[in-house]
């Protein structure tokens, strides 16, 4: 089988490339990505070299590039976008370029080649689920963020293209990742590196917002356990049940370090901030049987030893504005 992997240089995307061409040796998988920022060649050292993968640095938006690369290829699976809802707070427009265009682009190119359209998208779109129980599927989308709102529109772009135009498509919307490879702007790299440089950790709002997280291993099998017996149209989402404060989680993050809880300091609030994510997963695990496989502790001192480890690799993307407090203040 041959995979398109759009948005394959970013840290879901990129463990994704390397747990597929593993899994799946004889599959050949073409990357395609416009290398922005929160991308890094250097995620994908371990498989440059492998005969059966190759690189392609282009946009999404590239209607001519794609609908080529649709044709060569069984099955398309976007990763692409833009992700840091602080950024989008401070400029939207790259989001709706990407995440709405892009999508576009890359729904035309499914229809023309009539080829299974993997859309990768959050649970953030479902917004605040403070006092609700666990969204499902059917639940309205009502994202708070320009990130959310990008990403929310993508996925009725891609309900309405199945509706209209019969595309093969399967839309997955996971909760927050993390693991090895997270661009530094994100909440668990950046709580590393900044405690490991004693510098304060910012925390919005004293740090009472409850995310859900999934060592990134386990999103990326869910996906390819869809690939192979997710219904085309529908929507899947993922979860491992791992909910917890960013207060909670940082201190974690903390004691594994051996540091000082009294790094941590309040920035005030980010606009918008949505109290809680929460989503159920029943529907994957009965379709597929997928279920998440990795302790959260284990894997999350994993993934703090490996930052710790690997300097060399978040060094050189580490600046002013990805360790920011307040990056949606920043201008990008
Ligand atoms: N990180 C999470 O916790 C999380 C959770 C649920 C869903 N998601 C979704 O998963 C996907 C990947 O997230 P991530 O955390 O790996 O993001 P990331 O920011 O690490 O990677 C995004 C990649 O997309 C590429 N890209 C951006 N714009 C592009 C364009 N126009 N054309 C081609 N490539 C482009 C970037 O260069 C980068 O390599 C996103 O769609 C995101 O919404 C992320």
């Amino acid at each position: 089988m041959n995979i398109l992997v759009c948005g394959g240089a970013g840290f879901i995307g990129s463990a994704f490339i390397r747990n597929y061409l593993k899994n799946n040796p004889g599959d050949k998988l073409t990357n395609l990505d416009s290398l922005t920022i929160g991308s890094n060649i250097e995620n994908l050292k371990d498989v440059e070299k492998n005969p059966k993968y190759n690189f392609i640095k282009d946009d999404i938006r590239n209607s001519e590039t794609i609908s080529k690369l649709a044709q060569e290829n069984d099955i398309l699976v976007n990763f692409a976008a833009e992700t840091h809802v602080d950024r989008s707070i401070s400029n939207p427009k790259p989001f709706i370029e990407t995440n709405v265009l892009g999508t576009y682009s890359l729904l035309e190119a499914a229809r023309k080649s009539d080829k299974l359209f993997i859309h990768v998208s959050t649970d953030e779109i479902y917004g605040d689920a403070e006092n609700q129980d666990s969204f499902t599927e059917e639940n309205n989308l009502k994202p708070s963020n320009p990130y959310s709102a990008t990403k929310a529109s993508a996925d009725l772009l891609v309900n309405a293209y199945h509706r209209t135009y019969g595309i093969k498509c399967i839309t997955t919307r996971c909760t927050n990742n993390f693991g090895p490879y997270q661009f530094p702007e994100k909440l668990i790299p950046k709580t590393i590196i900044r405690a490991s440089k004693n510098l304060k950790v910012p925390l919005y709002d004293g740090g009472y917002q409850i995310r859900s997280w999934i060592y990134v291993l386990d999103h990326v099998e869910a996906i390819e356990s869809l690939m192979r017996k997710g219904k085309s149209g529908e929507t899947y989402n993922i979860t491992a049940w791992n909910e917890i404060t960013n207060r909670s989680m940082v201190e974690k993050v903390l004691k594994l370090m051996n540091k000082p809880l009294d790094l941590i300091e309040n920035v005030g609030d980010r606009p918008g901030h949505d109290k809680r994510y929460s989503i159920d997963s029943s529907k994957i695990q009965k379709t597929t049987g997928w279920k998440p496989k990795y302790e959260f502790d284990q894997a999350l001192q994993e993934t703090v030893s490996w930052y710790q480890r690997n300097p060399t690799w978040w060094e050189p993307l580490t600046n002013e504005k990805t360790l920011h407090p307040q990056p949606w203040t920043v201008n990008w």
